[in-house]
């Protein structure tokens, strides 16, 4: 196995910063001291430079059939995406189809990655079909592997669960050391609300935002919160979006249940303003629950700065402009709902929220990397730099500066949500267990080298 020594960098875990070089053994760090004079089959130069874990995104779709379409990146495209952002590892939803048992639904998913991967990769398990068999198979999930669950409380008709399911499902969960996953938005008021304003005419993408509006976030959060107090079981609030619902999870945190929360960068970043931009350029902002206001952008910011909200993901989901987000071009409802963001992540974050000094740089690797490892059984295997673990580590000059655009970027879509923004601080390199797969600008990394990671049971 090769040997590399990363030389004169300094080292950014979530709770120490300090120079160090680090040997890297094969796939993992084998040593980190302050000189490393050892000889190594290949040497960097990281002068001037940070040495951050791997990024790790833990709500991903990739290759997702959702709205009457596919989402548009796959297993390579998505995870080329992610290596150049500085993401090493993600984990993905794997949808159960009704009537289908886990074990297939998640060998449909292996099948998707399997032969594309370049980086790491697991899977989360969104029940739609809660019945006797299911929940039977569903202590099982970790011996696949498979140590979350996530359960929809919107889209009605499609994945939306019922109480009951929501209930059954966390029970089981919370017994088996399965940790649960709401989408919080409460679908029945949203799908009344959608077709009065159908009804009335009102068509365009703004009408989506407007018609999720946020107390339909907040009833839900505290309904599950609620709910994972009833069945004794911890659970992780995905794509939380503004103050009210983060109130909610203020509270169950209070009230001193296990209850932990995700949101995404663009909720940091865009606003209702966006799903109002002329024409038609309103639904590259769709997804659900709906981007907010600059009030709740700062409530956010708070809530990851003073650690009520745990975690930042991307929830990427995309849909290209033109092919797929037109199929509601007279009806907002048929917009397919997701945004693209697997490559942005890291740096966004880092440019908006570190520069900004909205959090520190410890801080923004424990939200990207070190949280997520440990919330999703994969700590201390990934999200932090220490003898041991992965060889998972990204080389962040904070110096370095472009401009977004989905001309340069590596997704396979035909915008970028952060278009023409000016930023600061990117990744130079990108180690996926030893393997150097981005090196200034050039992919290296093969098709079917990333690995699915099967995590371990959650203790919370
Ligand atoms: O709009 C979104 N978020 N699309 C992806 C599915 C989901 O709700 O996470
Ligand atoms: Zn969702
Ligand atoms: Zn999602």
């Amino acid at each position: 196995m090769a040997t590399t020594l990363i030389k004169n960098g300094t080292i950014v875990n979530s709770g120490e910063t300090y120079k160090a070089d680090v040997l890297i053994d094969g796939e993992r760090i084998s040593r980190i001291g302050s000189t490393l004079s050892r000889k190594a089959d290949n040497v960097v130069d990281a002068r001037g430079q940070y040495l951050v874990p791997g990024g790790i995104d833990v709500h991903t779709h990739l290759a997702m059939p959702f709205g009457g379409t596919v989402s548009s990146d796959d297993f390579y495209t998505g995870h080329k995406g992610a290596a150049f952002g500085g993401t090493t590892t993600h984990i993905d939803f794997c949808i159960q189809s009704k009537g289908e048992s886990f074990e297939k639904s998640l060998k449909t998913w292996h099948d998707k990655a399997d032969d594309k991967a370049c980086i790491d990769y697991g899977f989360h398990m969104a029940i739609t079909d809660l019945n006797a068999k299911t929940m039977e198979e569903l202590p099982k999930l970790p011996s696949m592997g498979v140590t979350s669950i996530k359960l929809f409380m919107a889209y009605k008709g499609v994945l939306q669960v019922d109480d009951d399911t929501l209930f059954q499902a966390m029970r089981i969960a919370g017994k088996s050391g399965i940790l649960s996953m709401v989408h919080a938005e409460n679908g029945d008021v949203i799908d009344t609300l959608v077709s009065e304003a159908l009804e009335a005419g009102n068509t365009s993408p703004a009408w989506h935002g407007r018609t999720r509006p946020h107390l339909c976030e907040a009833e839900a959060t505290g309904r599950a919160i609620a709910m994972s107090g009833l069945a004794d079981a911890p659970l992780y609030v995905v794509h939380m979006t503004c103050e009210s619902a983060v109130d909610q999870l203020r509270l169950g945190q209070k009230q001193g249940l296990k209850v932990y929360g995700e949101t995404c960068t663009q909720y940091f970043m865009t606003s209702q303003a966006d799903l109002e931009r002329p024409g038609f350029e309103g639904a590259k902002y769709v997804c659900s629950p709906p981007i907010r206001t600059k009030h709740d952008q700062e409530a956010l910011w708070k809530a990851v700065a003073d650690g009520t909200l745990a975690v930042i993901s991307t929830d990427h989901c995309p849909f290209n402009f033109k092919g797929q987000k037109d199929l509601g071009k007279d009806d907002f409802s048929k917009i397919p709902n997701g945004m693209p963001g697997i490559e942005d992540r890291m740096y966004m974050t880092y440019d908006r929220g570190v520069r900004k000094e909205k959090i520190s740089m410890n801080k923004w690797v424990e939200l990207n990397c070190t949280n997520p490892a440990k919330l999703f059984g994969l700590y201390p295997r990934k999200g932090t730099i220490t003898v041991g673990s992965d060889a998972d580590i990204v080389l962040w000059d904070t110096k370095a500066t472009k401009t977004v655009s989905a001309k340069t970027h590596h997704m396979n879509i035909d915008y970028n949500t952060y278009e023409g923004k000016r930023i600061r601080g990117l990744p130079t390199k990108t180690f996926r267990r030893g393997h150097l797969i981005v090196d200034d600008g050039e992919f290296l990394a093969e098709a079917g080298s990333g690995r699915f990671l099967r995590r371990e049971r959650v203790k919370l």
